[in-house]
């Protein structure tokens, strides 16, 4: 999408809808008064005036509620309404008319991202004829006095790449294939120059004794990758490693899960997608920061082949473990991919997976989980949270946990000996992995899809995109 800061009038604007922020209890200005029915419109949050000015416009009035209880949050809800409603008028270009309160650069980043996290479509394989197939929105002018220029390409870059990590949600596990993620990672190393890659197939993935990825990998005939991702922007801190959950299928394996549902584990690759795409994100925005993605990808199938309950394991730092169920197959990549990531010189490690199903019962669609080993990081990371408005929500780790996950005849066992506290035993098996490098872990089950809001939709919600981008620009201080 095409976003322009001007500083003209929005009924000066040639934009094909014209949209206006309208707080509670006030009226709007008196240019727009005068629109048909402009007396009428109320602010109360959410609520959707339409409008028509004299030259026959369509003006979208968009509650903001209370005046001073507006936010961020409030106006990507606002922002995203109003491109739904360009949708459904075939608009395709869009005039914001930015309410005089707060910052004004966090106004114009929430709408920006509000807009177009919101107009976000997947058709790619629906008929082209087909009546989803109308007019999309492709221009966003924001009109404000003040200068923000810097502040809406940052939010247009960050919403483009969740756009894009929603697309690699969206695509079926059929087309998006572990080959398929390291294709994608190849062509982001393409683009920019200092971003490079390197993709290990299943043979090096095995010669590196990488014993989680090739357990999970054995039950499919599509072959696992392990991607490696760097961004050199000549940071001044430290290196930061982002791991990613690339399970482009879960099936359970052996472990079958039941068939109700088993089709939203196309999704179980949201970490993978997330961390991808903000590695793109940060390279188009050239922030001073060094990054070093790793993302093991493998399906999760069930075979002649395939890992059996009890089978035992060798990871990549040695440590083994008995896979008492196959199902539990995210943290097996992980402990890999984490520890690998701190040979390659990670120094501070993040990870994003769709770990566990108790997150959703713990904290809904609302909250990811972070589990962190060190706080400074835990605090950057829930601050950049709630910069993104991605928010997370610390939950503790204690030796307890630990003991859980103690194997019978391996050092280890993927599975807690009591079905207790399930995010938090699969977080005490990663922190194995770590040694003593700060880590911060994020269960992002409940927060990938079916979030809901009006920006994230229903289905993939592209969660972590531009809470990894905050980090990273804290990061490069
Ligand atoms: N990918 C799933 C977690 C998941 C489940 C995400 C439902 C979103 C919705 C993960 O691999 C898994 O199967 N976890 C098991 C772990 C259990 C076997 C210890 C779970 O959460 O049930
Ligand atoms: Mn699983
Ligand atoms: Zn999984």
């Amino acid at each position: 999408m095409k976003v322009e800061v001007r500083q003209s009038d929005l009924h000066e604007s040639g934009a094909q809808l014209k949209v206006a922020g309208l707080f509670e209890g006030e009226q709007l200005p008196d240019p727009l008064f005068g629109a048909a029915g402009g007396t009428d419109a109320k602010g109360a949050y959410r609520k959707l005036s339409r409008l028509h000015l004299q030259d026959g416009t369509p003006l979208l009035v968009v509650g903001l509620g209370k005046r001073e209880e507006l936010d961020p949050e409030r106006l990507r809800v606002a922002a995203a309404l109003a491109a739904r409603e360009a949708g459904r008028l075939e608009a395709g270009s869009l005039a914001w008319a930015l309410p005089d309160e707060g910052e004004a650069s966090a106004a114009a980043e929430a709408v920006v991202s509000g807009t177009i996290l919101g107009a976000y479509r997947f058709d790619r394989f629906k008929r082209e004829e087909s009546e989803e197939e109308a007019a999309a929105l492709e221009t966003l002018w924001l009109l404000t006095p003040a200068s923000v220029s810097a502040s809406v390409e940052a939010a247009r870059a960050c919403a483009e790449a969740q756009n894009r990590a929603r697309d690699l949600q969206m695509t079926p596990a059929n087309v998006a294939t572990p080959s398929f993620l390291a294709s994608r990672a190849e062509e982001i190393a393409g683009a920019y120059e200092n971003v490079s890659v390197e993709v290990l197939g299943p043979e090096q993935i095995a010669a590196k004794g990488m014993g989680g990825l090739v357990a999970v990998s054995r039950g499919s005939s599509e072959p696992a990758r392990l991607i490696v991702l760097r961004y050199a922007g000549g940071g001044a801190g430290q290196t930061l490693g982002l791991v990613g959950k690339g399970v482009t299928f879960d099936s359970g394996g052996i472990s079958l899960k039941p068939g109700a549902g088993m089709h939203e584990m196309k999704y179980d690759m949201s970490g993978a997608a997330a961390v991808l795409e903000s590695v793109a994100a940060v390279a188009e925005l050239g922030l001073r920061v060094d990054l070093l993605a790793v993302v093991p990808t493998t399906e999760n199938m069930p075979s002649g082949t395939a890992v059996k309950p009890g089978d035992v394991i060798t990871q990549y730092n040695g440590v083994t473990v008995e896979v008492n169920n196959t199902d539990a197959e995210g943290r097996l990549i992980l402990a890999d991919a984490l520890a690998y990531a701190a040979d390659l010189g990670a120094e501070r490690l993040v990870d994003l997976a769709t770990l566990t199903g108790a997150v959703t019962i713990a904290l809904g669609s609302t909250y990811a989980a972070l589990i962190a080993n060190d706080d400074g990081l835990a605090a950057a990371v829930t601050a950049a949270g709630e910069r993104s408005g991605e928010l997370v929500w610390r939950l503790p780790l204690h030796p307890e946990f630990k003991q859980l996950m103690k194997g019978k005849v391996a050092d280890l066992s993927n599975l807690a000996s009591k079905r207790k506290a399930g995010t938090i035993t699969a977080a005490s098996f990663l922190e194995e992995f770590v040694g003593d490098t700060p880590w911060a872990h994020l269960d992002i089950a409940g927060t990938a899809w079916d979030v809901g809001r009006e920006y994230t939709g229903a289905e993939a919600s592209g969660f972590g995109v531009r809470l990894l981008v905050e980090l990273a620009r804290d990061h490069a201080g």
